[in-house]
């Protein structure tokens, strides 16, 4: 297996592993911002909506009542994340839900779509700016699209950045400047940092959802146990007693396809 398959099986088995636990903990959680990024999505061209990365798939719930008979369809790498989502959308007609990679679109979504939209994948992929042109790419003139990510820095303090700092995470996050420039047609309608309160009953709860159902599970598949607890020992050790309250901010990019009337 090359090293870039190596690395998209991990993560896939990662989220395997966490989804129970995601649509547990973080679901809820990220309620706010997956209700922000429907709600930037109006008044859009016929066609299909489509939902890459979408893990149990919570953007669907405010999707088919806010666009009634449209196909809605969701792709997500890993095959757990695939089942809930799937469970969720046996309660509604007109809904699909693939696994693969979303990191590079099928062809034959170009140019087809009437809106995508994408929350809290993008960061999660090798290269975000090709990811997010190729959605763009599916979108029909006129079409919108909503990506909500983590950006590098989502608060100065608090449980996100605390583990950013025991991770010691340097990853580039250059790509981020670039991402505007990767739409060609696009009118950017809303590009802004978005908050929301976030609790969380300790420090270490924080910290074992992350690694039983969050980002953190591919991680511990490729480090290990030992790893993680040192891990978790430092992260515990620097946080504060209790409950934890945050206001993480997301980037929110809204865009439209321009068409030939613009
Ligand atoms: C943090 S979850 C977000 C899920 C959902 N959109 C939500 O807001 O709850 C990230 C999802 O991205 C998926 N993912 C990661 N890399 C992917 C890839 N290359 N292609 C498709 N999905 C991917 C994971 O399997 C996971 O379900």
């Amino acid at each position: 297996m090359t090293e870039p398959d190596e690395r998209l099986s991990r993560t896939a088995r990662g989220w395997d592993e966490a989804a129970d636990g995601y649509q547990a903990y973080f679901v809820p959680r990220f309620a706010p911002w997956v209700k922000a990024a429907v709600e930037a999505v109006a008044e859009v061209p016929d066609g299909p909506i489509l939902v890459p990365c979408c893990g149990t798939f919570p953007e669907l719930d405010l999707l088919a009542p806010r666009f009634p008979g449209r196909a809605i369809v969701g792709i997500d790498l890993s095959a757990e994340m695939v089942r809930l989502a799937r469970e969720r959308a046996s309660r509604l007609p007109d809904v699909d839900v693939f696994q693969g990679d979303a990191a590079a679109l099928d062809p034959r979504w170009s140019g087809t779509c009437a809106a995508v939209l994408s929350v809290f994948g993008l960061q999660q992929l090798p290269a975000p700016a090709a990811a997010i042109s190729s959605w763009f790419g599916a979108l029909r003139p006129g079409g919108r699209m909503c990506v909500v990510y983590w950006p590098e820095v989502a608060e100065e303090t608090g449980p996100f950045a605390l583990l950013d700092e025991v991770l010691e995470d340097h990853a580039d996050r250059s790509w981020e400047d670039g991402l505007v420039d990767a739409l060609a047609d696009a009118v950017v309608e809303r590009d802004e940092l978005v908050a929301y309160p976030m609790t969380h009953p300790s420090a270490a709860a924080y910290f074992d959802a992350a690694d039983r159902a969050g980002p953190l599970r591919a991680l511990a598949l490729a480090r290990g146990d030992t790893f993680i607890a040192e891990l978790r020992q430092q992260y515990v050790d620097q946080a504060p007693a209790g409950e934890w309250i945050h206001h993480p901010h997301a980037r929110l990019l809204a865009v439209r396809k321009l068409t030939r009337a613009d």
